[in-house]
């Protein structure tokens, strides 16, 4: 039995081609261990966990928005721990939580005051530890949120920095500058910020002068530390620490790609049409993109970081994992991230900028595979996140909607719901059936479209104050989602409170009205996920087929044919069972928007 185990593990490994030397090292470590415990069922659920995060499907959970157990109209901590269940039962793997440290909270959380406490408006680290034990009970891995570009002003080591003299420790900290002009009066160089106005902020001196310049790619109560200082580099293995004993299984890392800023911080001009987090470029070729490319993106000294994270994370029992939220164009280039010595995993953010067109999906596919397997990695998938229009609306906006942006009432091109709704069904169901590992982020099982219509008084958004509300930004796919439909606040809170308002006409999308119901966008999400799980979709290998149509992708991965119809009107479908339709499927008629799982 035991040889028998060991050699179907060879036989992955080998089929796959994709363990890397170090990886391979521990595996090997591992076995041995078995060995000498001798007992087949343990060897069983570490061959299972190897790797986990090559195919696993990591479930995003945005606090504030996803349930709330104390009534005050913010989710919470407890909240989660008490719905966990139910993301069990939807089929996934893990779950990553969006920032629940001590915040002032003007970033949403992603402005951290404190790195190793839990914000009263989330609960306590007793409760972090208790949905956290009950995660692993119901076998789902915890991820937990990192952000290392820039704390909150609040943040004992910002006010400090404010406090001492320039030139000193403390403000070494953070990117502080003299201004430009005759009295510092101009700021150090033109760089904007991701939010809309400028990138720096002029701070006062105890006498109530003019003083230095701090550096914030983000809003103004969020410095930018400096990476090239080793004390920084310091506080920051700590809080990996601190996590990792209490049994996270890994991080998400916030703006991976802007920690170390080009020498010297030059001027630079953005493309006009581009999203705001870098990526998506416009170039035409790889020697166009290095020029144009923003001083505070993708730099090549963030790497030796995430070598270093990676020895702590390694010296660690498990596999915990680091994935990196890197905006980075071309996918080649994005791979950097995934060496074998640094982050496991990177969100692909190329493929979710690709529109629902067979032809660049299929592009986009086939260089984010070769990419990563260049470097050992597995590809990621994702569709929706919290700062991007939730795809169910996305897919089918009829202008440019640079990613940051967001949409409103006075936005062009918006979308109509039953198109959106329907692409958003396909994509997720040629999504699920790629191989790596596939992002989701909450409420999208639930087929929730971007809402539109907030009131302008309701958002919260930084991105809207600092542009005066010419950007909508990134609340309309924050809002909190809907549990039950006959309930007060859809299920979210035990009381009617939410703090952005939910849509009146959400109670069809609750979850308790979609469970059971056979064409319910929930019951495509649990089946996808289930048969992806049990013809090991994540581990396969994607074989192309040609559809004779195009705006038809085919596919292989296995034992399951996809057939994904990008376009609008229907084609004739291949004979074979059904195993999944995104669709209604009419007399042997793959419909406009649908993607059909056949048996092979
Ligand atoms: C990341 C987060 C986003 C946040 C920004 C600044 O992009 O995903 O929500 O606003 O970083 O921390």
């Amino acid at each position: 039995m035991l040889d028998g185990a060991k050699a179907r593990y060879t036989h992955i490994a080998e089929t796959n081609n994709l363990l890397a030397e170090k990886s391979e090292r521990r595996v090997c470590k591992r076995l041995a261990i078995l060995e000498e415990r001798d007992t087949v069922a343990s060897m069983t659920s570490v061959l299972l966990s190897s790797q986990w995060w090559r195919s696993a499907v990591i479930y995003q959970i945005y606090p504030r928005s996803f349930a709330d157990a104390n009534g005050d109209g913010m989710g919470d901590l407890l909240g989660i721990r008490d719905r966990l269940p139910e993301l069990a039962e939807l089929g996934i793997d893990a779950v990553w939580l969006s920032p629940f440290y001590t915040s002032p909270q003007r970033d949403a959380g992603y402005d951290v005051a404190d790195y190793c406490d839990v914000d009263p408006l989330f609960g306590t680290l007793d409760d972090f530890d208790s949905m956290t034990a009950r995660a692993h009970e119901l076998d789902l891995r915890v991820i937990v949120d990192l952000v290392p570009n820039h704390s909150s002003s609040d943040h004992r080591w910002f006010q400090e920095a404010l406090l001492a003299a320039p030139g000193s420790d403390e403000r070494a900290r953070y990117i502080f500058r003299d201004g430009r002009g005759e009295n510092g009066e101009l700021p150090p160089n033109n760089w904007d910020s991701v939010f809309g106005g400028r990138a720096w902020t002029r701070t006062e001196k105890a006498d109530g002068t003019p003083g230095q310049w701090y550096l914030h790619l983000f809003d103004s109560t969020q410095p930018d530390f400096d990476w090239n200082n080793p004390w920084v580099r310091r506080q920051f293995d700590d809080v990996l620490r601190f996590w990792l004993d209490r049994g996270v299984d890994g991080f998400r890392v916030d703006v991976a790609h802007g920690m170390i800023k080009a020498d010297g911080l030059p001027d630079w001009a953005p493309p006009v049409a581009g999203g705001s987090m870098g990526g998506a470029s416009t170039a035409a070729d790889a020697a166009e993109l290095a020029t144009s490319r923003a001083p505070y993106w993708a730099q090549d000294g963030v790497h030796e970081i995430y070598r270093e994270w990676r020895h702590i994370l390694d010296s660690y029992d498990g596999e915990r994992i680091l994935a990196a939220e890197a905006w980075v164009d071309p996918v080649t280039d994005m791979a950097k991230w995934v060496r074998p010595d640094e982050m496991h995993q990177a969100f692909n953010f190329p493929y979710l900028e690709t529109p629902w067109a067979a032809e660049p999906l299929r592009a986009v596919i086939d260089a984010s595979i070769s990419a990563f397997s260049a470097v050992e990695a597995p590809s990621t998938w994702v569709l929706s996140n919290h700062d991007v229009v939730r795809h169910a609306s996305r897919l089918a906006l009829t202008a440019v909607n640079p990613q940051g942006h967001g949409i409103g009432p006075r936005s062009a091109g918006l979308p109509i719901p039953e198109v959106g709704l329907r692409r958003a069904r396909a994509a997720t169901a040629l999504m699920l059936a790629l191989p790596g590992s596939a992002y989701i982020y909450q409420g999208e099982e639930l087929g929730l479209p971007e809402v539109i219509d907030l009131p302008d008084e309701a958002r919260e958004d930084p991105t809207w104050f600092r542009t005066s509300g010419e950007r909508y930004g990134r609340d309309g796919c924050r809002v909190p989602i809907p549990w039950e439909a006959d309930s007060p606040s859809y299920g979210f809170s035990p009381t009617a409170a939410a703090w952005l308002p939910q849509p009146a006409d959400w109670a069809p999308l609750a979850r308790d009205a979609q469970r059971n119901v056979s064409d319910s966008t929930l019951t495509m999400y649990m089946t996808a996920l289930a048969l992806r799980r049990a013809h090991e979709l994540g581990t396969g290998e994607l074989e192309w087929l040609d559809s004779g149509e195009k705006t038809v992708l085919a596919l292989r991965n296995g034992d399951v044919l996809v057939y994904a119809n990008t376009g609008d009107t229907a084609v004739t479908m291949p004979a074979g069972e059904v195993l999944l339709a995104s669709g209604t499927l009419s007399n042997g008629e793959l419909t406009a928007d649908t993607t059909v799982w056949l048996r092979a």
